[in-house]
C-alpha cells in the first residue's frame, strides 16, 4: 500500500547534496521554480513572520553573478590565502547550474520573535524546496561556500544590517549517479527515550 507516509519517507530519504560543478548545464523549467518556491512558502513561521526571500538567477544572468562572486572572492582573500580551484569553482557552478536560488532571512521590524527563530524558519522554507527539488528529481545543493555567508555578500546583494544569507541554492540537472545516503552517526545515538 502506497501511503503518504511512504512517498514523503522515500523523498526524504532519497534526497543527496550534488555538487553545482557535478551538474550538466541543463535548464529546469520556470514552472518548476515557482513550484518549488510554493513548497517553501508552507514553512512554518513563529509570529507568522514569513522571513524567507529569494534571488533567482538564471541564465546570463547566473553566469554574471558567477563572475562577481568569483570575483568578490578574490579581491577579499588575502594573498597567501587565495585558491584559485575555489575561485574556478565559483564560476564553473553558475556554468552548470539551472538556476541559483540565494535564500535570505528579512528581520522582521521590533519582532519578538528570536532572530535564531526566524532563521529556523527560513532553514525549513529551504528543506522544502530541497524535497521538492528530489521529487522533481533535480540535482541540488544548500551551499553556503565562497562568499556566500561573507559582509561583502550581504553589501552586494543590498541585504540590510539585521538580515541574512541563508543559504545559496544551486539547482540543475546532474548525470552523476547518486551516491548512497550516510550518517556518522546512528539515530539511535541522537536519540534518548524518557
Ligand atoms: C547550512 C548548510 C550549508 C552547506 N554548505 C555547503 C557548502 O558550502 N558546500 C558543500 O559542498 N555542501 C554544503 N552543504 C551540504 C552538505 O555538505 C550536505 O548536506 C552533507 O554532506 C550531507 O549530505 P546530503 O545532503 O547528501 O545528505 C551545506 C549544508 C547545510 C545544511
Amino acid at each position: 500500500m502506497n501511503t503518504n507516509f511512504d512517498t514523503i519517507a522515500h523523498i526524504i530519504r532519497a534526497r543527496r547534496t550534488v555538487k553545482a560543478t557535478a551538474m550538466n548545464g541543463q535548464k529546469i523549467p520556470q514552472s518548476a521554480i515557482e513550484q518549488l518556491l510554493s513548497l517553501a512558502d508552507h514553512a512554518p513561521t513563529h509570529g507568522r513572520t514569513e522571513p524567507w526571500r529569494f534571488k533567482i538567477y538564471t541564465g546570463s544572468a547566473l553566469k554574471e553573478f558567477g563572475q562577481e562572486h568569483a570575483q568578490l572572492y578574490w579581491e577579499n582573500t588575502p594573498e597567501d590565502k587565495r585558491v584559485e580551484i575555489k575561485r574556478d569553482g565559483l564560476l564553473l557552478s553558475a556554468e552548470r547550474a539551472s538556476h541559483l536560488l540565494i535564500v535570505t532571512m528579512k528581520r522582521t521590524p521590533n519582532s519578538k520573535i528570536p532572530l535564531m527563530e526566524e532563521y529556523a524558519a527560513v532553514a525549513a522554507a529551504v528543506q522544502n524546496i530541497l524535497l521538492g527539488a528530489e521529487a522533481l528529481q533535480l540535482a541540488a545543493i544548500w551551499s553556503t561556500g565562497g562568499m556566500a555567508l561573507k559582509p561583502e555578500m550581504k553589501t552586494l546583494l543590498q541585504l540590510s544590517e539585521e538580515d541574512q544569507v541563508v543559504g545559496f541554492l544551486y539547482l540543475g540537472y546532474t548525470d552523476e549517479p547518486k551516491r548512497e545516503p550516510m550518517r556518522r552517526i546512528s539515530i539511535d545515538d541522537k536519540t534518548h527515550w524518557v
